[in-house]
């Protein structure tokens, strides 16, 4: 199934490592990271992990619950999970969805046929490095996938959901390598007559680049 930006985050029942959810129910009134891994006891999810629960409290500071998936038993994430903490001395604080037959990774297209590599000792695909930013209305509205071989960039990823969460409260886009607190760009459906009442002195470099101070 082909998921696009603005579609309805499909809901689904899963195990995980803090026990049954429902996705709807799971996701409530937060903003959901969901990744994927390719598998359980391998190196570069393992520092993955590690580095998302080391910055669950900026999750937390913007709404954020995020939640792991890996095509294997749940057996085994418990397993890995004790690894994860020890060597990232963390303490992994998310559910891991446990999705070996692939159900819910099918319904979100996080499986590679393409990598021959990529694949369990049946020659059944493990998932790819798979992101979805999910809003509280169950709206997907970011998608990235990344190879098995190459761990993500988190900061993008909390850059993405600090820069969307602005974007839904204020008429204003983000520029190229945009951070927090950086000057935004006013949105091109604002008129310069609002502009102006929404953001008082704003430099305009050319007619259609109107730059404001973050309302941050
Ligand atoms: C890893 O997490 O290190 C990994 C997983 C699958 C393929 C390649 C690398």
């Amino acid at each position: 199934m082909v998921l696009r930006l603005g579609d309805e985050a499909p809901n689904f029942k899963a195990q995980t490592t803090e026990g049954e959810i429902d996705f709807h129910e799971f996701i409530g009134n937060s903003w959901v990271v969901l990744f994927s891994h390719p598998a359980d006891f391998t190196p570069v999810c393992t520092t993955e992990l590690g580095e998302v629960a080391r910055r669950s409290k900026e999750f937390e500071e913007r709404n954020v619950k995020v939640i792991g998936l890996s095509a294997n038993e749940l057996g085994d994430h418990h397993k890995w999970v004790k690894d994860i903490n020890e060597v990232n001395k963390v303490n992994v604080g998310f559910p891991i969805i446990a999705d070996a037959d692939r159900t819910v990774s099918t319904k979100y297209d996080m499986l590679d046929y393409q990598d021959a590599t990529n694949v369990d000792t049946k020659g059944i695909p493990f998932t790819v490095r798979s992101v979805f930013i999910i809003d509280p209305k169950k709206k997907i509205r970011l998608t990235l996938t990344y190879p098995a071989s190459t761990g993500r960039n988190f900061d993008e990823i909390i850059r993405v959901i600090d820069s969307l969460q602005l974007g839904d409260k204020h008429r204003i886009t983000t520029p190229a390598n945009w951070k927090k607190g950086d000057d935004v760009i006013i949105h091109p459906g604002v008129t310069n007559e609002d502009a102006e009442k929404l953001f008082p002195g704003y430099k305009a470099p050319l007619p259609y680049l109107r730059l404001a101070k973050s309302p941050f």
